[in-house]
């Protein structure tokens, strides 16, 4: 492990762009649950009641209920050393560009910068009817929260399965993919697309291509590096001892 890691940070270190993947398992360590595996969401909660648009259709407070439990979880955790480890990448090389597939806003809270939240954000909801985005950090927002400006029903401002993600935030998230000398997906299953793909995108362009992960996932193959373990850990040693 201490080769794989020394080598990994020196690939780092002649990189003049990196991109970062994050999933659910960096934020595992702060206490918010992940989606799959055994303490998943999706072993106890089925992902078809409760994040998607027919979801939210059928039975909005249902929904929100799903959501508000989440925002209220997430009020009380904070940022590990694996997000604080990002901030301090992010400073370290000439480009950066972290993907977080991760709502709950920790990368944010930790200071990182280049961030896109491609599956948007807990914190923010949007009016169905006139689609405006605000930000509201109330842990509870009650079974059928309404816009402030034209009355309608509010969502989460977040990407339920079946939706497509911003295409705007897409197209920025491929670019930084492609261009990236090294890219570092940590924490993620790589079972949900089009975020899996991003890898793919970086190794097709030539970038070195590492995971960070408790376990071996489906793109384990593709990798250069598979680091297994704590994000938390890892990611810490690896941007520690730059000097
Ligand atoms: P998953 O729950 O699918 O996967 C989490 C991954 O993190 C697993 O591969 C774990 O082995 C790993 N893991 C857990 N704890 C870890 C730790 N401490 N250190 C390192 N790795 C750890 O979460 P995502 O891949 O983020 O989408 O899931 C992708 C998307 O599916 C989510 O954004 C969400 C979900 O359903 C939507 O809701 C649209």
């Amino acid at each position: 492990m201490k080769e794989k890691i020394v080598a990994l940070r020196d690939a780092l270190k002649g990189a003049g762009q990196v991109t970062v993947l994050t999933g659910a398992g960096i934020s595992a360590e702060s206490g918010v649950p992940t989606f799959r595996g055994d303490e998943g969401i999706w072993q106890n909660y089925r992902a078809t009641d409760l994040a998607t648009p027919e979801a939210f259709d059928r039975d909005p407070e249902l929904v929100w209920r799903f959501y508000n439990w989440r925002r209220e979880l997430i009020s009380h955790v904070t940022y590990n050393p694996a997000h604080k480890a990002l901030v301090e990448l992010e400073g370290l090389v000439p480009g950066f560009t972290l993907i977080t597939q991760n709502v709950d806003g920790l990368h944010l809270l930790a200071g990182s910068h280049n961030l896109l939240e491609i599956h948007g954000n807990l914190w923010k909801v949007r009016c169905t009817k006139c689609q405006m985005i605000a930000l509201d950090r109330s842990p509870d927002l009650g079974p059928s929260p309404k816009c402030k400006s034209c009355g309608g029903l509010l969502r989460p401002h977040v990407v339920w399965f079946g939706e497509a993600l911003d295409p705007a935030i897409l197209k920025k998230a491929i670019e930084a993919s492609r261009r990236s000398h090294v890219m570092l997906a940590i924490g993620t299953s790589s079972v949900v697309q089009p975020a899996a793909s991003l890898a793919l995108e970086a190794k097709s362009s030539g970038a070195v291509v590492a995971e960070i992960n408790l376990e071996s996932t489906p793109h384990s193959y593709l990798m250069d590096f598979s680091l297994l373990g704590k994000a938390g850990v890892i990611v810490p040693q690896l941007v520690g001892g730059w000097k």
